[in-house]
């Protein structure tokens, strides 16, 4: 027996000198500690993050690793890329932002990602915005968003959780190819403008796959530009629900296309599965699926509204609108906190077209069963469909 550990040792041995002398996988590990971070939540550890991040992205298949354990407070930062392809950072610890908005050195964006390719942001900690002083401040003036990409290309973004953002939390422009995998966020239903993930400024090419998000607006929110989202299996709610838009704001041009909802749970959200455009836009919104939704006490499940406006003055009637057309809803069934669970306000001038439903199953919360509302909705149903479809034919 003796000989035979000597002998699978000695093989043990041999493989591992191999392998430094090939120089396979010698992956290297940049500690936030190593650069003076402190990680009690009181020290200001930005510099220590910016120096870590200088010395690591781009340095060959490195990581920078913000250990477990500890809470790291940090300003605004920026991490500009390009780094090396397949740097990881790796956040298993806490990372705060201060709590005071007034010692905030920039309101617009907190954590800024540039230009990154080939990235992965993942781990096991919790990113924090510490929203709650900005909310209670109302709504004027400017409110830093907690994280954004901007032209990110091929990133993964993996495990963590992003919490009490002072508005939106995860934000992409100008991006493709980016994975969502597993990522919680969370603010209180009563925070404003907290939108979860929005996608914006021509991104496209996205997978958003099991993410639980509890805001006070939009769980997902894809804007101007936006093609080939694909989300799987989201549980969505406190919040707005699932949204493409606003579009065509100010008489502006829109595109969305290719839009794939593959599985979600909605819970208490005051919309479900919206499209909404201002009245006066131009361009379209084409080739979106939602299917295997399942709702709980939603108000608004299904929604189209092309007379959308959250101006403080009302907005007139115009004859452009943004054209809405091949939307597909299937197999979306529970229940309605309000009357109407199925709504096609669509524009008098344009209107919707080729609008499908399919197996649906929406009654009221309080027992009994929805209603229909169609304007200028054109399209097909295949049954069971309740409450009955209101569609033209
Ligand atoms: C990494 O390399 C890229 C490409 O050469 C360069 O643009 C970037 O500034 C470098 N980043 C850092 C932090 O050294
Ligand atoms: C919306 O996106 C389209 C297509 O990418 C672009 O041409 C247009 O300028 C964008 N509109 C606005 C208001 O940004
Ligand atoms: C409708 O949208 C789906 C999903 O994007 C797409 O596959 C299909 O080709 C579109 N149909 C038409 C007629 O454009
Ligand atoms: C705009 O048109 C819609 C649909 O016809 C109507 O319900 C709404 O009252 C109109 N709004 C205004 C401000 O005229």
């Amino acid at each position: 027996m003796a000989n035979l550990y000597i002998i699978i040792s000695d093989l043990a041995i041999q493989f591992i000198i191999i392998n430094i002398l090939v120089g396979g996988n010698a992956a290297e590990t940049f500690n936030i500690q190593t650069y003076g971070a402190v990680g009690d939540g009181v020290n200001d550890d930005s510099e220590a993050f910016t120096n870590a991040w200088n010395a690591a992205c781009n340095v060959s298949s490195a990581t920078l690793l913000v250990p477990d354990g500890k809470t790291y407070l940090v300003n605004n930062l920026v991490f500009e890329g390009p780094c090396a392809a397949g740097f990881i950072f790796q956040v298993d610890g806490n990372i705060n932002a201060p709590a005071d908005p007034n010692s905030w050195k920039d309101k617009t964006i907190w954590l800024q990602f540039d230009k990154l390719k080939q990235f992965t942001l993942q781990g096991s900690g919790t990113i924090d915005g510490q929203g709650s002083n900005w909310w209670s401040r109302g709504d004027g003036g400017d409110v830093p968003l907690a994280i954004q990409f901007n032209g990110g290309n091929q990133v993964t973004i993996q495990g963590l959780s992003i919490v009490k953002s002072p508005s939106f939390h995860l934000t992409f422009t100008s991006s493709k190819s980016i994975q969502i995998l597993s990522v919680k966020i969370n603010a209180p239903g009563t925070s404003i403008h907290t939108d979860g993930i929005d996608i914006n400024g021509q991104s496209t090419d996205f997978r958003i796959i099991n993410c639980k998000i509890g805001t006070g607006d939009d769980c997902v929110s894809i804007g101007n530009g936006s093609s080939n989202i694909y989300i799987e299996d989201l549980t969505c709610g406190p919040g707005h629900g699932i949204s493409v838009g606003s579009l065509g704001k100010g008489n502006t041009q829109a595109q969305v296309s290719n839009v794939h909802v593959n599985g979600a749970t909605l819970t208490a959200t005051t919309n479900g599965l919206r499209i909404k455009t201002w009245q006066g836009g131009s361009g379209s919104a084409n080739g979106i699926i939602f299917e295997k939704v399942t709702m709980d006490n939603v108000a608004n499940p299904i929604i189209i509204d092309q007379y959308y406006c959250d101006s403080p003055t009302p907005c007139s009637n115009q004859s452009s609108a943004v054209k809405i057309s091949n939307v597909t809803y299937n197999g979306i069934s529970g229940t309605s906190s309000t009357p109407v669970a199925v709504r096609f306000a669509c524009s008098t001038t344009v209107g919707c077209t080729d609008i499908t439903l399919s197996d649906i199953s929406l009654r009221l919360k309080s027992g009994g069963p929805a209603q229909s509302y169609c304007l200028n909705a054109q399209g097909q149903t295949s049954e069971p469909v309740d409450p009955p479809s209101c569609l033209s034919s």
